[in-house]
């Protein structure tokens, strides 16, 4: 079976209230038959208005704490976001690693949360530019994914991202021959701990300064099936171009 496509927006800590046409004009051009799956990951405050500004839409969550409830201030459970009516969450993103120091583990954990909640998760991995001159960027990746990955690996219920962290918000892309090594490693390299059906069928986006200019490059690519945006889902006359071309 083919794997359908997944764009979603990761809007970081963007968007109040003014913002939300955004989030009804993408909904509105994602709604056609078209075989791509739209979300967007607004911040928590967001999230409730986000659906009722866009019912049906797939709205999400940036990050989720690994416990169910308790003396976490400052933090969210999986229930917490699923009430409001997010249906996914992002867990592992390089801001989060860095600035959070959030490690495999707990991105993991967070993960197990969040899946336990009834949210979908996007699943992030990413080398820095120094591993990437060092010549060890697959298998730092590749070790990385694996480490970050909840007990039970569904495809059905996640997505895996390959975001080059040089390559955030920063306007320079992977090259293609490079997106193409990573995400076949990867699909590879869960080939081999979770089994093959597993890995054909998982979904892996890549991320970092995609844009309506670049996606099609990106998507034509046999193991990029979608892709993670930051920076372009912020408006619907940037996404909505990366959308479709993701239907084509
Ligand atoms: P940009 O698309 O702004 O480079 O951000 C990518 C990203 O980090 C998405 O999670």
């Amino acid at each position: 079976m083919a794997r359908r496509m997944l764009v979603a927006g990761n809007w970081k800590m963007h968007g109040v209230g003014s913002d939300l046409g955004e989030i009804t004009a993408i909904s509105m051009a994602a709604e056609t038959e078209n075989g791509v799956d739209v979300a967007i990951c607004v911040p928590f405050t967001l999230i409730e208005r986000a659906v009722a500004a866009a019912p049906g839409f797939a709205i999400g969550a940036q990050d989720v704490h690994p416990a169910a409830n308790g003396a976490h201030t400052g933090d969210i459970s999986a229930a917490m976001l699923a009430e409001v009516g997010a249906k996914l969450v992002i867990v592992g993103h390089s801001e989060r690693r860095q600035a959070h120091h959030e490690g495999n583990a707990e991105t993991a954990a967070k993960a197990d949360a969040a899946l336990a909640g009834g949210l979908d998760v996007v699943v992030c991995c990413g080398e820095t530019l120094e591993v990437r001159e060092a010549g060890e960027a697959v298998e730092t990746v590749c070790d990385q994914i694996i480490a970050s990955l909840p007990g039970s690996v569904d495809p059905s219920r996640m997505a895996l991202a390959y975001e080059p962290i040089w390559a955030i918000g920063t306007g320079k892309v992977a090259r293609p021959s490079d997106v193409a090594e990573m995400h076949a490693a990867i699909r590879a390299r869960i080939a081999k701990e979770h089994g093959p059906e597993i890995a054909a069928q998982m979904r892996i986006l890549y991320g970092g300064s995609v844009k309506g200019e670049n996606a099609a490059e990106l998507f034509a690519m046999e193991d990029v099936d979608g892709a993670l945006v930051g920076g372009a889902s912020l408006t619907a006359d940037q996404f909505v171009p990366i959308i479709n071309a993701a239907k084509n």
